[in-house]
C-alpha cells in the first residue's frame, strides 16, 4: 500500500511467482497485532492482524488465493511469550486477577530492595541483552523474559494458559490456515528445581551457571527442552490437530539435540512433524553469537551428517540455511564478491539443501542468490537484537571493539535477511512503487539492480532456474 512495509495484499499479488517456483507451502512470519518491538514476535492480540499488514479479510483472501493455486499457508505461532501489551499480561500484573499465574513472576532476591540493581531473582541474561528479569512496579515483582522486556514468557505449567493457546490455534485452523511454524517451541517447558522454583532463584551468586562476558549467566540449559516438553506437544497435538487432515507443523527448536529430534518427530509419539535444529548454523560462532570464527566445510558436513543420521530410522528432518534470523548463506559461507562466484555459491548451497533427506525450506530471495546487506553504520540496522548487542557489548560490558562488532553484524546480523525482496531493478526493487512517498522500512540492497526476480525469471542459467529445477526434481 505504499507505506514502505510489506503487507498481506502484497503477498497475495505475488502468489503466481511462488507457484511458478514450485513451492507448496508458505510460512509467514507473524502478522498478528503487535507493538513491533521484535518484528511481530511480540504479539498483543493473537486473533487479529496488525493494521501494518492488513486485515483479517486480507488474510482470508490470501488463504483463498493460495488454496486456488494449490499452495498452503502456515502461520507463525509465538506462544513461549506474548507482548507485554497483551491483555493476558496486563491482567497478570494484578496478583488477585485470575491471570496472576500466567507468566513467570518472582519476588526480588532475598535481602534486596525490589527494583534496585542486583535485586533480580537470578543472574540470567536475555537473548536480546540485559537481564532476563524485568521489575514491574505495579505488581512489585519481576517477570521472566528470555527475549526483550516487551516479550514476557508465558507459564506453560498453568493448564489455563495451555487451554487458551489451543483455543486460539483451533480458531485459526478453523479459519482455513494449514498449520503453524512454532516459534522457540522448545522453550515452553522449563526445568524447575523440585520446589517449583527456577534454578538460581533463591541462592545468591552463581548457582545458576557460569558468568558470561556480558555479565549474565545463560538461562538456556534450564529453559529449553524441559521435562514436560513432550507432554505439552502431545497434548497440543490431541487438542488442536487430531482429526484434521492436510496440515503441517514445524517447531523451532533451539537447545534440542539431533537424537531428541528423532523422538519429537517420530509420528508414533504424536508430537510435531518437523523441527528446525540449529547446531549447523552455529558453526561459525564461539561462545557468543557475535564472536564469529571462520567457516569450515568439514564442520558443516559433520553437523549435517549428525542430523541425517539421527532420523534415519524414525522421525523427519527439516533442511535450511536461511531464514529471517540467519544471514544470507551465499555471503556467510559462500562468496558474493563477484557475479560468477556468487552464482556458483548460491547454486552449490541450493544443491546441498535439496539433496538431503528431509523437507527443504527456502527463505525469500534465497532462490535469487540474494546477498547480505553489507550495512556499514549502526543507523542502517533495525533489529533490536543487533542494536542491543552493540550497546551491551561495545558500550556497556566493553567486551568487543566497535570495529569487530560492526564486522560481526555485517556477517551474521538478522537484518541481512530482512532487506526488501528484490523483484526488479527499479528504485525500491519493486517492493514498493518507485515513486512512493515512503521509502522501505529498511534499506534496499543496492545490488538489486543486478540480482532480482525480473532478471532471473526467464534466464535458464540463473540461480532462480536452478532452484526451480531442484524443486521440480524433489
Ligand atoms: C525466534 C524467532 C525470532 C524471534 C525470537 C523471539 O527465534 O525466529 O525472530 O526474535 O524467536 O520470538
Amino acid at each position: 500500500n505504499g507505506d514502505g512495509v510489506g503487507d498481506l495484499k502484497g503477498i497475495t499479488s505475488r502468489l503466481d511467482y511462488l507457484a511458478d517456483l514450485g513451492v507448496d507451502v508458505v510460512w509467514l512470519s507473524p502478522v498478528y497485532k503487535s507493538p513491533q518491538d521484535d518484528n511481530g514476535y511480540d504479539i498483543s492480540d493473537y486473533q487479529d492482524i496488525d493494521p501494518l499488514f492488513g486485515t483479517l479479510e486480507d488474510m482470508d483472501e490470501l488463504l483463498a488465493e493460495a488454496h486456488k493455486r494449490g499452495l498452503k499457508i502456515v502461520m507463525d505461532l509465538v506462544v513461549n511469550h506474548t507482548s507485554d501489551e497483551h491483555a493476558w499480561f496486563q491482567a497478570s500484573r494484578d496478583k488477585d486477577d485470575p491471570h496472576a499465574d500466567w507468566y513467570w513472576w518472582r519476588p526480588a532476591r532475598p535481602g534486596h530492595e525490589p527494583g534496585t540493581p542486583g535485586a533480580e531473582p537470578n543472574q540470567w541474561g536475555s537473548y536480546f541483552g540485559g537481564s532476563a528479569w524485568q521489575y514491574d512496579p505495579k505488581r512489585g515483582e519481576y517477570y521472566l523474559h528470555q527475549f526483550s522486556r516487551k516479550q514476557p514468557d508465558l507459564n506453560w505449567e498453568n493448564p489455563e494458559v495451555r487451554k487458551a493457546v489451543y483455543k486460539m490455534m483451533n480458531w485459526w485452523m478453523d479459519r482455513g490456515i494449514d498449520g503453524f511454524r512454532m516459534d522457540v517451541i522448545t522453550l515452553i517447558s522449563k526445568r524447575l528445581d523440585g520446589h517449583g522454583r527456577l534454578p538460581g532463584e533463591i541462592d545468591s551468586e552463581l548457582s545458576e551457571g557460569e558468568m558470561g562476558e556480558e555479565g549474565y549467566t545463560d538461562a538456556s540449559p534450564f529453559c529449553s527442552d524441559g521435562p514436560r516438553l513432550d507432554e505439552f506437544l502431545a497434548e497440543m497435538r490431541r487438542e488442536v490437530f487430531e482429526g484434521r487432515e492436510g496440515y503441517m507443523n514445524v517447531g523451532e527448536a533451539p537447545g534440542i539435540t539431533p537424537a531428541r529430534n528423532e523422538h519429537v518427530t517420530d509420528p508414533k509419539n504424536g508430537e510435531l512433524d518437523m523441527l528446525f535444529l540449529f547446531d549447523h548454523v552455529g558453526i561459525d560462532q564461539e561462545g557468543s553469537k557475535w564472536n564469529t570464527v571462520p567457516f569450515e566445510v568439514k564442520n558443516l558436513r559433520a553437523r549435517l551428517a549428525d542430523q541425517q543420521e539421527a532420523v534415519k530410522n524414525a522421525g523427519w528432518a527439516s533442511l535450511f540455511f536461511c531464514n529471517h534470523d540467519q544471514p544470507r548463506v551465499v555471503s556467510r559461507w559462500g562468496d558474493d564478491a563477484d557475479r560468477e562466484s556468487r552464482e556458483l555459491s548460491a547454486k552449490a548451497f541450493g544443491m546441498l539443501l535439496h539433496m538431503h533427506r528431509g523437507t527443504p525450506y527456502i527463505y525469500e530471495g534465497e532462490e535469487l542468490g540474494m546477498t547480505n546487506a553489507h550495512f556499514t553504520t549502526l543507523e542502517q540496522y533495525r533489529d533490536l537484537e543487533s542494536i542491543n548487542a552493540y550497546r551491551q557489548r561495545v558500550e556497556e560490558a566493553k567486551c568487543q571493539s566497535a570495529e569487530s562488532m560492526m564486522a560481526a553484524l555485517a556477517l551474521i546480523g538478522r537484518d541481512n535477511a530482512r532487506t526488501p525482496m528484490q523483484w526488479d531493478a527499479s528504485r525500491y526493487a519493486g517492493f514498493t512503487a518507485p515513486d512512493a512517498a515512503t521509502e522501505p522500512w529498511i534499506g534496499v540492497n543496492p545490488n538489486h539492480v543486478e540480482i532480482n526476480a525480473a532478471e532471473e525469471f526467464d534466464d535458464p542459467g540463473s540461480v532462480y532456474s536452478f532452484y526451480k529445477k531442484l524443486i521440480a526434481m524433489r
